[in-house]
């Protein structure tokens, strides 16, 4: 049985409140804190670099999942590691030899992912699967917050998960983007089991009862 897991992308937090709104998130039944990393070069979007990592693991021990959405990941993971990183994301079209990436970040102690933009066939990424412990399935275009969930993903999960449980791989399935307490039951029966969602928990008056939510609705099915 998969077990839901909730990681609220600090991208729509209230910066000038980082900590509390960190410490809110796991109060409310946050499993992982998701890091949207974006360097105005992959994406048209600038966000967090190793620093902020680094203040936020000072604050709390929830997992980190940054979400590498830079040109060069091969130069950089290493030091989103250092600063506290506990699974890393990358987007394998930054790199020259994907597999050698993903090594490298298991080398250092990090857990490696895989991303999977929308309009990318599972096909593509078939050859990290030896050097990833989760797969990460895109439901929206990288570089912001706030955007739809594009439904027409939906398949290329479920087409993951039966792979991933055919062949018996040690590979969690991870979904990001537009996700919320009113669809996160279709993305959870599609296959996916760790959740991402930034506007769909910050944006909320009361993070708890959203978390609540979101675990009621994928029981109710
Ligand atoms: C999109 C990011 C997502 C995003 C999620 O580029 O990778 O993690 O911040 O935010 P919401 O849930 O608002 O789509
Ligand atoms: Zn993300």
């Amino acid at each position: 049985m998969r077990t839901l897991k909730i990681a609220p992308s600090i991208l729509s937090a209230d910066f000038s409140r980082l900590k509390e709104e960190i410490h809110a998130v796991e109060a409310a039944g946050a499993d992982w804190l998701h890091v949207d990393v974006m360097d105005g070069h992959f994406v048209p979007n600038l966000t967090i670099g190793p620093v902020v990592v680094e203040w936020v693991r000072k604050v709390t021990d929830i997992p980190l999942d940054v979400h590498l959405m830079i040109t060069d990941p091969d130069h950089y993971a290493p030091e989103f590691i250092k600063a506290g990183a506990n699974w890393v994301s990358i987007h394998p079209d930054t790199c020259k030899d994907p597999n050698a990436t993903l090594k490298k970040i298991r080398s250092l102690g990090a857990k490696t992912s895989v991303a999977v933009n929308p309009d990318v066939p599972l096909e593509k990424v078939e050859r990290c699967f030896p050097d990833i412990d989760m797969i990460l399935i895109m439901t929206v275009f990288p570089g912001f917050g706030g955007q739809a969930f594009i439904a027409d993903v939906l398949p290329k999960i479920e087409q993951v998960r039966k792979l991933i449980d055919e062949r018996k791989l040690p590979i969690l399935v991870e979904a990001d983007g537009g996700i919320k307490a009113d669809n996160i039951d279709r993305v959870f029966r599609a296959g996916a089991e760790i959740m991402v969602s930034g506007s769909g928990i910050f944006k909320t008056p009361n993070y708890a009862e959203t978390i609540r939510q979101m675990h009621r609705a994928v029981e109710a099915k």
